[in-house]
């Protein structure tokens, strides 16, 4: 099968749920037993993102349909730099374990770091810190929403959350975004956290 083909939806599949989890199959697929995040995220960010788009039945096409899908994951998961200015602001430095980094996405340009703590910013560190899912039928009711796409008029976030020797570590989330008020629902919730689920067991932290 060519790649890209991972992104067509059958028309077969008419609900919701049959939708996510044909996509979480066709990302096991692609993954293929390759552990590194960056490669894993990029394809998934991607395929969620054109599927989406291959499902306008339910998801509504134009101005209906999903306008962002994508990763913001805590700054000690990147490379660190070897040369750093020593005036850098250092919460743009990517030591620093109280930011999120942009990580890999689909769609038109985001911002690139999001503040966990002292205090959580947005939609995206809500998630981060409630350590479950944040589901915003309408951006413009939601307390401190970061608004990177003024289209943009509702928002589901989901926490990347690896289990590890009895502890969760929260290592990002993965947030989309929809033109629509009110554009995800409980069935697309149960979907993207079987998603996130899948990210986090395929991939090497
Ligand atoms: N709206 C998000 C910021 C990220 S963008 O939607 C891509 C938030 O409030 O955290």
């Amino acid at each position: 099968m060519l790649h890209a083909d991972a992104s067509l939806v059958p028309d077969s599949i008419k609900t919701k749920a049959e939708f996510w989890t044909h996509v979480h199959d066709q990302l096991e697929i692609l993954v293929g037993g390759q552990r590194h995040w960056v490669s894993n995220l990029s394809n998934a960010a991607s395929l969620i993102y054109s599927s989406l788009q291959a499902f306008p039945s339910n998801f509504g096409d134009g101005e209906r349909s999903v306008n962002w899908c994508g990763f913001y994951l805590i700054s000690s998961l990147f490379p660190q730099p070897r040369f750093t200015d020593a005036s850098m602001d250092p919460k743009f430095q990517t030591h620093a374990s109280t930011n999120m980094l942009l990580g890999p996405f689909s769609g038109r340009p985001a911002c690139q770091w999001i503040e966990v703590s002292p205090r959580p910013r947005g939609v995206c560190g809500d998630a981060f810190v409630k350590r479950s899912t944040v589901l915003v039928p309408d951006v413009l009711t939601y307390p401190g929403h970061i608004a990177c796409d003024g289209d943009t008029k509702s928002e589901i976030v989901c926490p990347l959350i690896l289990r590890k020797g009895g502890e969760d570590i929260v290592l990002g989330v993965l947030d989309l975004d929809c033109l629509a008020i009110g554009g995800f629902d409980a069935d697309d919730q149960v979907g993207l956290e079987r998603i996130a689920a899948l990210i986090i067991r395929s991939s090497d932290w």
